[in-house]
């Protein structure tokens, strides 16, 4: 029984409209539960296309944000104001025209030094995202993107064990291949313990690492995430993905 579930699209549009409206459902399900929303956004080209999908349809169904809080799957080592930030990303297409208040918006301060950014990480957490007995944070939905060679959130492959096994929820990396080469990431360990784990799978060059990572053998990061997990939901542009 697979522990995934593939869901086909052939463009990368298509594929952002279709998770922005089933994410509007989860936000919509939460709101009747009079609940918080907790997520975990992820950067790339992708989530462009997705955030600006969100935006479009939250408006038309006049969703309610007021009780979703938004946190980060990875941040870039580099200030909240540089092209390369993952909050810029989103305060651009998604929180700003969303009109998203301060105090709902936890953004991971890449530009301290990782202990500290780790230390201010977790106090915010603590306060809103619900912990297991072992301590993780129990993100509502974290959304992931896939790299050409499996990575997601920042992490990469070929990870030392103390990555692949490590218990703390966040991880600083330094080595990235992906530029820029210093970032902080959501672990494995968080990314198994989250209620659900979104992957949008889009672009040019993701085919043959997806097919991989969906092999039992395989030990891509997607591929560790998967195992690590009952379910996760892969949104796949399977246009340019010939799976
Ligand atoms: C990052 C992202 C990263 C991204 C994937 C897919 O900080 O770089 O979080 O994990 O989601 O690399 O990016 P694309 O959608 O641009 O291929």
């Amino acid at each position: 029984m697979a522990n995934y579930e593939l869901i086909p699209f052939s463009t990368a549009e298509e594929l952002s409209r279709a998770a922005a409206s089933a994410w509007l459902d989860e936000i919509e399900l939460a709101n009747r539960a009079g609940k918080t929303h907790c997520v975990a956004l992820s950067g790339g080209r992708i989530a462009q296309k997705f955030f600006t999908a969100t935006v479009e349809q939250g408006r038309a169904r006049t969703v309610s944000f007021a009780q979703v809080h938004f946190f980060w799957a990875d941040e870039r080592c580099v200030p909240p104001t540089d092209a390369e930030s993952n909050f810029k990303l989103a305060q651009e297409l998604l929180l700003a025209p969303l009109d998203i208040a301060d105090h709902q918006i936890h953004r991971l301060r890449g530009e301290w030094p990782s202990a500290e950014a780790f230390t201010a990480a977790i106090a915010e957490l603590a306060s809103i995202v619900p912990v297991n007995p072992a301590g993780q944070p129990m993100f509502d939905l974290i959304f992931l993107g896939l790299g050409e060679d499996g990575h997601v959130a920042s992490l990469f492959p070929g990870s030392p064990r103390e990555v692949t096994v490590g218990t703390a929820p966040f991880l600083a990396v330094n080595d990235s291949p992906k530029p820029p080469p210093s970032r902080i990431s959501l672990s494995y360990s968080a990314l198994a313990a989250a209620g659900q784990v979104w992957v949008l799978a889009a672009g040019a060059g993701k085919e043959k690492v997806l097919r991989e990572s969906l092999t039992d053998q395989s030990v891509t990061p997607l591929a560790r995430v998967l195992r690590s997990r009952r379910h996760t939901k892969i949104f796949a542009e399977t246009g340019k993905i010939n799976l």
